[in-house]
This record gives structure tokens, C-alpha cells and sequence, in this order.
């Protein structure tokens, strides 16, 4: 049986009526960019960060650098983040003129390790972006802490977990900014390119509002240099369809994580991840780690009967080209067995039984094979 990483079409299909009908409203409209369609649904998916302003832009990428623009951060400033997590974190970074310091993550759930953040703030640090990588929080209240001792700006990169919880309150909520991605695969996926800045602060939401448009006001006057960073009325209205089933989409996810885990917690050489119990895993993704060198083997094993699965991420940020220019960077030993190690299994929302049964199965065979 085959069975995709990823299925957008079945999301979708069933949402084909009330998704044309949003197309038509906007085409109608005439109102392309922004307008109230955005505003519409900044407004309530702010409300699911536990925020009380949404900036929508477009695309995560364009979050972060938004957020670090609204901050004043650029040349001789440093940001901490974590090397384990998707190029755009460290990327914004170093495009507002920052240097990227890049942080080790934790073993066994792989967040940032907040323990270790601590030695690398200095007198340039001014900001710490904890990111919430595959859906679960970092974790938020000693980041916070240190955070505060040091002056330092928080912002939150959500890309992987809108809608998660850190101790009963929604990520978004702890720091200065939090950035979402809605790119068509995440837990939330828009029909193209989509990204919210949130805040609970006024003023920051003024500025990020004003950066998304070119640092326009009033118009074709600027009084500071910003972006192109507009949201689509046509995303906003379709993301808003599918805001609605959220809720459903995330316990689909935790049902599938919970009949992995039960299913790998005795294997060997497969290493499940931890989910913290004061935490809302909204599972974006579902990442082992392979022991003993065999990621590449299992990864092959399940393509050959076709199964899809994922490396997220094969190169930590502190080993890529790009950045060896802000090193030398010291050696990250968690950061670099997890690039080695992780592989990222199918738990999208409408899988099948059927189908989860099939991936259980494989990498059952496989690592009963490699043990036994
Ligand atoms: C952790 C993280 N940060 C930022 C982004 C960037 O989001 P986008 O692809 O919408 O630009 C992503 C998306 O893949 C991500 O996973």
C-alpha cells in the first residue's frame, strides 16, 4: 500500500464548495491585496495565539524578517536560535545584517536547549528566537526568563505550531512577536504562500504594519524603509474555510502520534519523540530518530514500498555554507546527531488506519530485522 508523506487533495476535496465560493467573493471583490478579508482573518487567527494583534504577510519567511525589522535589529547586532530547524530562521537573521549564534537542541524533543542559551548571550545579543519546531513549544518560561535578565527581544518562530500550548497558554503569547507559516503543508496550510506576525503590543504591530508596506505612510510617503511583505485577500479567504477545522485537523495528528508511539516505544533502535506532558504537541511532524546510522536505511526500506518520508533538517544551520562566514561556529553534538539521525513519518490529519497500519508495519520489519 502506498502511502504518501503528505496528502493536500484529501484536506482540501471536501472544502472544494466553500473554498470556490470564497474565490468568487474576492474576485468580486475587486480587493486583491489586504483589505478586509485579510483583516478578517488576522483578527481570529491572532485570537488562536493568544494575541491581540495579527499582522498577515506573506509567508513565514517574510514573518520573521518583519518582526526583526519591527525590533531594530541589524549590523553588529547577534540572535540566538537554534541550528536544528529550517534555513528561514537563521536566514532572516543574517538578511536584516544580524549574525546568527547558533544554539544545540534538546535530545529528545528537539527544541532549542534552553539551558545552553544562557553562555551565548554577550553585549551585542539583542534577540533569542526559540523556534517551536515539528508543533511542540520550546521551552518558553526560561527563555523568557533569561531573556528579560539580558534585555533581550523574544520572538517566537510558530511556523511548525500554530495553535500549540506551552502550560496552558498558546504559543504566540510569550513573546515580543511570534511568527506563523501557512505554507500548503503546515498544520494550517494555505493554497500558496501565506505568513501572520503576532503581538500583544501596540506599538510593534504599528511598526510591523507599517514594514509590510514599504514603510509607507501616508501614501507614497515613508518615513521608513520596508517590504513588500503583503498578504493575499485570495490566501486570507481561503484560510479562513479552513481556520474552522483546525481543532479536527490537530486531533487527527496527536491520534496518529499516539498509536506511534505506542507501537515504537519498545522497538530498538528507534527513538520516539518526547512529548512534554505540559505541552499541546500539535504534531506538524512526526520525527523519530534511527540509531545506529541507519536513518538512510529505514528512510529507503519505506520508499520501497512506498511510503514517504522526510528528513527535516540533513544540515544543521552552523554546518552550512552560507553561514560559515559568521563562524568559526563551535561544534553543536545534539544539533548534528539529530541531522544524522531524524526521519519524519507520515501523521497527516485524514491517513487512514489503514495506512498508518502500513508504516507501523515497515518500520516494525525494519528494525526487527536490524535486531533480531
Ligand atoms: C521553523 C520554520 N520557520 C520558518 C519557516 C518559513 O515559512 P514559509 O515557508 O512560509 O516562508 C518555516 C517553513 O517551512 C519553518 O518550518
Amino acid at each position: 500500500m502506498r502511502v504518501p508523506l503528505l496528502d493536500l487533495g484529501r484536506q482540501n476535496g471536501p472544502l472544494e464548495g466553500e473554498l470556490s465560493e470564497a474565490f468568487r467573493r474576492v474576485v468580486r471583490s475587486g480587493q486583491f491585496i489586504l483589505g478586509p478579508e485579510v483583516e478578517r482573518f488576522e483578527q481570529s487567527a491572532a485570537a488562536v495565539a493568544g494575541a491581540r494583534f495579527g499582522i498577515g504577510v506573506s509567508s513565514g519567511t517574510d514573518a520573521i524578517l518583519v518582526a526583526l525589522m519591527a525590533l531594530g535589529i541589524g549590523p553588529g547586532d547577534e540572535v540566538i536560535c537554534p541550528s536544528y530547524t529550517f534555513f528561514a530562521t537563521g536566514g532572516c537573521i543574517a538578511r536584516v545584517g544580524a549574525r546568527p549564534v547558533f544554539a544545540d537542541s534538546c535530545a529528545t524533543c528537539f527544541n532549542i536547549d534552553a539551558a545552553g542559551i544562557e553562555r551565548l548571550a554577550g553585549p551585542r545579543t539583542k534577540a533569542i528566537i526559540p523556534v517551536h519546531l515539528f508543533g511542540q513549544a520550546a521551552d518558553m518560561d526560561p527563555i523568557v526568563e533569561i531573556a528579560r535578565r539580558h534585555g533581550l527581544a523574544v520572538i517566537e518562530d510558530a511556523a511548525q505550531a500554530f495553535g500549540a500550548e506551552y502550560r496552558g497558554r498558546p504559543v504566540g503569547s510569550f513573546g515580543d512577536f511570534a511568527t506563523v507559516s501557512f505554507f500548503p503543508s503546515k498544520n494550517l496550510g494555505a493554497l500558496g504562500e501565506a505568513g501572520l506576525v503576532v503581538t500583544n503590543d501596540a506599538a510593534l504591530a504599528e511598526r510591523a504594519r507599517l514594514l509590510r508596506n514599504h514603510g509607507m505612510q501616508p501614501k507614497y510617503y515613508h518615513p521608513t524603509i520596508g517590504g513588500n511583505f503583503r498578504l493575499d485577500a485570495l490566501q486570507a479567504a481561503l484560510l479562513a474555510v479552513k481556520l474552522p477545522h483546525l481543532a479536527e485537523y490537530t486531533a487527527g495528528r496527536q491520534r496518529h502520534a499516539c498509536a506511534y508511539h505506542n507501537a515504537f516505544g519498545g522497538l530498538g533502535g528507534i527513538a520516539i519523540p518526547q512529548t512534554h506532558a505540559d505541552r499541546n504537541h500539535i504534531v506538524n511532524q512526526y520525527t523519530v530518530r534511527v540509531k545506529g546510522g541507519a536513518r538512510n536505511a529505514l528512510r529507503q526500506h519505506l520508499e520501497k514500498r512506498g511510503i514517504g518520508a522526510e528528513i527535516y533538517y540533513p544540515v544543521p544551520l552552523h554546518r552550512q555554507e552560507c553561514f560559515a562566514k559568521f563562524g568559526p561556529h563551535p561544534a553543536l553534538p545534539v544539533a548534528e546527531s539529530l541531522a544524522e539521525e531524524a526521519l519524519s513519518l507520515p501523521v497527516f490529519p485524514e491517513m487512514t488506519g489503514e495506512e498508518q497500519q502500513a508504516v507501523i508495519e515497515a518500520v516494525t520489519e525494519f528494525a526487527s530485522g536490524r535486531n533480531g
